[in-house]
């Protein structure tokens, strides 16, 4: 059968307030020994992973805590968590945090499996399917990594994110609770939030782009632009926090399907290089790519500044964004390094047009 399009998400998600300090229930009984993989300061700070263990615990169930994993997280750092899993014999995985917690666990679950290296793995043409049972937390509402198959890990000397991912590397679960998002201070809400409205628009714009995904796409933009000033201005807005981590996980269901476009592929090196947040170096870009698609597909894009009320440069701006790339001490060198690296992602080819390295160095400027 010739495969038309598909829309494909495996993963059961739980929206519930609080939810966290009940997570044991969330297990299947099989679970006796859990690996809980989490970024370094907040979910020891704000007392999540005392939660989780006291969960566990009361179920029977023995928690090991790996919580070393740095933004933007290196492949080392997944296949160290990979090589806990497998020495304590854990058989869940438990990754609460951010985007990059969240893509270590993923790669962890899928190491502690198989046993082979997540270097080995992602090298491997025909990966194996095989995962620990995984369950992702999101403590930010942004990268969706909740939502899909995902893992994209650091490859530092080549200034690129690698992607880890099989059709069964979705979670098992992701629980979206709402109250863990509270604590986010404004820029990392802003930076989140903005990388959820960049899924969502690139997924929307890319060729990969199907009538499912679209559908999603407009949901997630229009969720977002109702909701992304009032998580800023009012931090304990409970309930637009809850919409706002809908949003992301509907743009990473999107982004699932489609991918992400020219713009992340070109924010890695932002990030990697220049310091950039993840969310706010595709702010920064986002607007440029959409001009750019803006050519090949007006239709979607007059689509998409209806929901904003504003072009998307101008959206980022309302959320006092600066998306002057001059701003952001970069060289002629940067650029087409940048440029470069960028032009060879599957994502720039698939977005409209296939924009050479030429061409994203022309647009950037
Ligand atoms: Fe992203």
């Amino acid at each position: 059968m010739k495969n038309i399009y598909k829309y494909f998400i495996p993963t059961e998600n739980i929206v519930a307030r609080g939810g966290l300090t009940d997570v044991a229930a969330l297990l299947p009984p099989y679970c006796k020994i859990v690996l809980l993989v989490t970024g370094k300061n907040s979910a020891r700070k704000f007392g999540y992973t005392d939660i989780i263990i006291d969960s566990l615990k009361s179920a029977g169930i023995n928690t090991i805590v790996f919580d070393k994993v740095e933004e933007d997280p290196s492949i080392e750092t997944a296949d160290t968590a990979a090589k806990i899993a497998l020495k304590n014999n854990c058989n869940t995985v438990i990754g609460l945090g951010g985007g990059s917690a969240l893509d270590a666990a993923k790669a962890a679950a899928i190491g502690g499996a198989t046993g082979i290296s997540i270097e080995k793995l992602l090298e491997m043409k025909e990966k194996p399917m095989e995962k620990l049972f995984f369950v992702a937390v999101p403590t930010t509402a942004g990268t969706g990594s909740e939502a899909t198959q995902y893992s994209l890990l650091s490859n530092k000397e080549k200034n690129t994110k690698l992607n880890l991912a099989t059709e069964n590397s979705f979670p098992d679960i992701a629980l979206l609770d709402a109250e863990l998002t509270v604590s986010m201070p404004v820029n990392l809400t802003r930076n989140t939030g903005v990388d959820a409205l960049a899924h969502a628009i690139e997924g929307y714009l890319t060729t990969r782009a199907n009538p499912f995904t679209d559908i999603l796409a407009e949901s997630a933009i229009t969720t977002v632009a109702e909701n992304i000033h009032k998580v800023i201005n009012n931090p304990n807005d409970i309930s637009a926090r809850e919409k706002m981590l809908i949003a992301s996980n509907i743009a990473g269901r999107v982004i699932a399907h489609t991918g992400t476009s020219a713009c992340h592929a070109l924010g890695y090196y932002l990030t990697l290089v220049n310091g950039l947040p993840h969310g706010l170096a595709n702010a920064v870009l986002l607007g440029k790519i959409v001009k750019w698609v803006s050519k090949f597909s007006p239709g979607k894009v007059e689509v998409i500044e209806r929901i904003l009320k504003n072009n998307v440069e101008d959206f980022m701006k309302t959320l006092n964004i600066d998306v002057s790339l001059s701003n952001y001490n970069l060289t002629d060198d940067d650029l087409i390094n940048m440029a470069n690296i960028a032009a060879g992602r599957s994502s720039t080819k698939a977005t409209p047009g296939s924009p050479s390295a030429n061409q994203l160095v022309e647009l950037l400027k």
